[in-house]
Formats: structure tokens, C-alpha cells, sequence
């Protein structure tokens, strides 16, 4: 061990990099988000009427540029829980007649103010594709191949010239499309046993793709590991419906509600351990069925999610039945922040079978962009890890050899000090993201680029707080953020700050 620069115990770390070593091409909906019929995500959300930055059609344009900056791809909608009782019918045609329905997932009155319409209008705005779920709890395989032919099919028909006639002459072209949400849930409106589930999602995805046979397909996995019937779920729904369809969902969400920072920063062990899990599962039955093609896997919710628990209990003692409700708003800190960056280097190195990811969600709802009604809209701590991936993080993603010390926790063994994922960019550039979970030592990483010829460190940022509990508030929105950092001298390993998320790229 070394002392260095700021006067604390310097660690070491190794990191091989080769250009041949590939995992895979990253595919880059695998950083994108999620919008939900739930509290403030919708209505004072992305949407308020009457705020001084709203456009013509009510959208707020201080939340669509932070969406913008954030680089989001796609955007699941309209849930969640939600849509396991939503009619879409409901969402479409003069907003005046549009009908104001109990929604009983989050015990709220959905007004339909804002529908399919509004919500494409938007994802334009945002610079993002929408990713449409459709309702198999309360609804089935009619309603699912209708929405079908009134977004994707081009006119001529009942359901694509009444969406012609609501205004949109050009079909909306989603490609991507979710059979439902969660249904091995007790809490989901129309919950289901795996078989049942199986069967109606075979049989929508089926005539889904009859009405458009460009489109793609996520069929439910398990909502949590936790539950009683996972793996069992993805086996059975999938010999139901696996000619149909081509991704599993997985959802994830982890918390740190006993204060045990290491312990929490070690959950990325699970999910990569669910991860492979899931991928087996689906390769056993491809197995079984002499199958050719893979399925491949949407990690379509993750997030950290645990902040805002008691304060839901509270709000949900209230009347129900209201509108735009506080539900569901965790406040992040920094050690989030560095959870979700370990999240997304857990994505990147599972980039041969996570083809999507849904950062859940977007905005208000366990979410990195925060508003006030009325006025201002900032980045939570958790934005940054996010934007930083999804900026640099398009390419190959390069398998990492990483030689680290290895701590155990509560509940995890071996786990590294150092995590680190690469990508390849089409330019040759490497942009290497990494996390250092110690959190006393500073980590100085010495890396190997033996194949790359001549790169040059062209930035390294840097995101660090003192306080693992530091937040960002509207009044200042700035107290976690990434700063830069001087790029190592060729030649000296790159320190990576005691419990810090990294950027650092290479160039040409
Ligand atoms: O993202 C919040 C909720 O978490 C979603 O509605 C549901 O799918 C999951 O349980």
C-alpha cells in the first residue's frame, strides 16, 4: 500500500482491456426509462398546463430538455401496475370526451388528459421512442391486437382511420411492445399462474405480430426473485409462448434500509446473478423446444427504490381516489448514485443477452428528474451515472479482466473493490466506467490497453461526495454532481476516489 495525493491509504487495481475480447454490441435501448400513470410522473410531470415553460399541447419544456440531456432512447408507457386496468380507448379521441376512471393499481383517478397522442407528441419532444405496454390483467388478446392496428397499421381500417381521424395521418410505428406487466403479482388487476399467463400471452403476441409483423416482444417475467414462483414463471409462461416472443422481462429494485452502505453497494452481485439466471431459463427452454432462436432479456424497471416507503404509507392512509399525488418521490443520495452505476456496469457486462433497460422511472416516480408544480425541474443524483452511460457508453461492450481486492458484507461474498465496464466506440475510442466501493481508499488502477496501439486520455470525471447522504434540492441542485478531474500522465495508473463512479475515455 502507497499514501498519495489526498493524504489517505492508496490501493491497487488492474484492469486488461483487449479490442478482440468483445461481449457484445451494446444494443442502446438498454438505457432507457419508464413512464407510468402513477402520482406526479404524468401530471406535473412531463405535463402541466399553465407552468410558464409548458408548450401548446401542456408539456413542460424544462423537463423534456433535462430528458434530452439525459439521452434517453425509449420510454415504457403507461405502466407499471396501471396498465393491468387500463383501457386504451380511453386515451384516445377529443380530451373533452375521454372518460375519468378509477385506477386501482395506485388507488388514483386517471383523467386520460393525457393518452397514446399526447404521449408520441411528447416522446418526440424528449428525442426518445415510446415502448407500449398493453393491458393482459383486465383486458386480453382483442384490445392488445387493436392498439396494434390503431398505432402501427397505415389507414384504411376501423381502428387506423380513427386514429387518422384524431389527427394523426402517419402511423405512430412503435416497435416495441410489453404482454402485460408483473402478472405473477397478487397485487396486478388479472394476475395470473404462469400457464394462464403463458397461454394469453402466446395468443396476443400472436396476432400482434399478424397485425405487424415488424414489431418486438416482451413477455412477463417473474416482478422480483423474491417471489415464490420465480423461475418457475419463466419456464413455464415461456414453453407457452416462446416461438412469439423475444425478450423476458426482469425487474429489479434495491434499497439500504438498515444502513449498510457496503453491503447495499454489493447488490450488483444479485443482479448479475439473476441475470444469468433468467438467461439460463430461457435457454433451457430453448433447449426443450430444439428451438434456433434466443430469447433475449428486458431489464425493463430498475432502480434503487426504498426512500419513499413510510411516506406512502402516510399518503396512502389519505382519501383515495385523488390526482397527482406525491407517490413514490425517494429523494437520492450519493451512495445511490453509485449503486445505479454499478447497475449499469452490471448491464454493460451482461450486454449479450440485456437488450433493454428501463430506468424506473423518469420523472417524480423513484426517478432521476424532479419537479415542482409550478416550478422548477432538477437532477437528482442519480441522473448522472445515467447520462454519463447512455452518452459514452454506445459501441462494443469490451470484457473487462479485473484483478481487485474482494471484501464479503451481510450479504455478499467476494466482492470486488473495483468494478468496471468498457465500450468500444465506433470512433476507437474506450471509454472505461468504474466504480471504487471502497469507501476509505482511494484505488490506483493500472490499466492494460495491450492491443489498442497509442490511446490517449482525453477526460476523467469524477463523481464524489463526502457524504454518502448528500442530495440534490431544488434550491441546490448541484451538490452531487461529475467534475473533472486532470487525466493520469502515460504511463501512472488512474486513481479512482474512494467511493466514486468514473468516466474516463480514450481517444485516438
Ligand atoms: O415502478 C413502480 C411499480 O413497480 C410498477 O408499477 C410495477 O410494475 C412495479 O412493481
Amino acid at each position: 500500500m502507497t499514501f498519495f495525493g489526498r493524504g489517505i491509504a492508496m490501493k491497487n487495481a488492474r484492469l486488461i482491456l483487449d479490442k478482440d475480447y468483445v461481449i457484445s454490441e451494446i444494443d442502446k435501448r438498454v438505457y432507457g426509462s419508464f413512464i407510468e400513470h402513477l402520482g406526479r410522473a404524468v401530471y406535473t410531470g412531463i405535463y402541466e398546463p399553465g407552468h410558464p415553460t409548458a408548450d401548446q399541447l401542456g408539456f413542460r419544456e424544462d423537463v423534456a430538455a433535462l430528458v434530452r440531456k439525459l439521452n434517453v432512447p425509449i420510454v415504457r408507457y403507461p405502466g407499471g401496475n396501471f396498465v393491468s386496468g387500463f383501457n386504451w380507448e380511453d386515451s384516445v379521441g377529443p380530451v373533452k370526451d375521454r372518460p375519468r376512471r378509477l385506477d386501482l393499481a395506485w388507488k388514483t383517478t386517471e383523467t386520460n388528459e393525457v393518452g397514446l397522442h399526447e404521449f408520441v407528441e411528447w416522446a418526440k419532444k424528449a428525442n426518445t421512442d415510446v415502448m407500449y405496454a398493453v393491458n393482459l390483467g383486465t383486458r386480453g388478446v382483442d384490445a392488445a391486437r387493436n392498439v396494434v392496428e390503431y398505432a402501427n397499421h397505415k389507414g384504411g381500417t376501423y381502428w387506423s382511420d380513427l386514429r387518422v381521424k384524431n389527427g394523426a395521418k402517419d402511423p405512430f410505428d412503435i416497435k416495441l411492445w410489453c404482454l402485460g406487466n408483473e402478472m405473477d403479482g397478487p397485487w396486478q388487476m388479472g394476475s395470473k399462474t404462469a400457464y394462464e399467463y403463458g397461454r394469453i400471452a402466446n395468443e396476443a403476441a400472436k396476432v400482434m405480430k399478424w397485425v405487424d409483423d415488424s414489431i418486438e416482444l416482451v413477455a412477463c417475467g417473474s416482478s422480483s426473485t423474491t417471489m415464490p414462483t420465480f423461475g418457475e414463471w419463466e419456464y413455464t409462461m415461456l414453453t407457452e409462448c416462446y416461438s412469439n416472443v423475444d425478450y423476458v422481462s426482469l425487474h429489479r429494485y434495491y434499497g439500504n434500509p438498515h444502513n449498510d452502505t457496503r453491503d447495499f453497494l454489493a447488490s450488483t452481485m444479485d443482479l448479475d446473478d439473476f441475470i444469468k439466471t433468467v438467461a439460463s431459463i430461457c435457454d433451457a427452454v430453448k433447449g426443450k423446444k430444439h428451438a434456433k432462436k434466443r430469447i433475449n432479456l428486458s431489464l425493463d424497471e430498475w432502480n434503487v427504490w426504498y426512500h419513499s416507503n413510510e411516506q406512502d404509507k402516510e399518503i396512502n392512509k389519505r382519501e383515495p381516489w385523488g390526482t397527482a399525488l406525491p407517490l413514490l418521490e425517494d429523494i437520492y443520495n450519493f451512495e445511490d448514485a453509485l449503486l445505479v452505476g454499478l447497475m449499469l456496469i452490471t448491464i454493460l457486462r451482461n450486454a449479450d443477452r440485456v437488450k433493454i433497460g428501463c430506468l424506473a422511472q423518469l420523472v417524480n416516480v423513484i426517478a432521476p428528474i424532479m419537479t415542482r408544480p409550478g416550478g422548477g425541474a432538477w437532477a437528482q443524483t442519480i441522473f448522472y451515472p445515467m447520462m454519463d452511460a447512455s452518452t459514452f457508453g454506445r459501441g462494443k461492450s469490451l470484457l473487462p479482466q479485473i484483478t481487485s481486492e474482494k471484501s464479503d458484507t451481510k450479504h455478499y461474498s467476494d466482492v470486488p473493490m473495483v468494478d468496471a465496464a468498457a465500450v468500444l466506440g465506433e470512433d476507437g475510442s474506450v471509454t472505461i466506467f468504474a466504480v471504487n466501493r471502497d469507501l476509505e481508499n482511494d484505488v490506483a488502477l493500472d490499466c492494460d490497453l495491450r492491443s489498442f496501439g497509442t490511446l490517449k486520455p482525453a477526460f476523467h470525471t469524477v463523481l464524489h461526495h463526502d457524504d454518502m447522504k448528500a442530495v440534490n434540492t431544488e434550491a441546490n441542485p448541484d451538490v452531487v454532481k461529475p467534475v473533472q478531474v486532470p487525466v493520469a500522465k502515460e504511463g501512472e495508473p488512474i486513481v479512482l476516489p474512494a467511493a466514486s463512479w468514473n468516466v474516463i475515455r480514450l481517444t485516438k
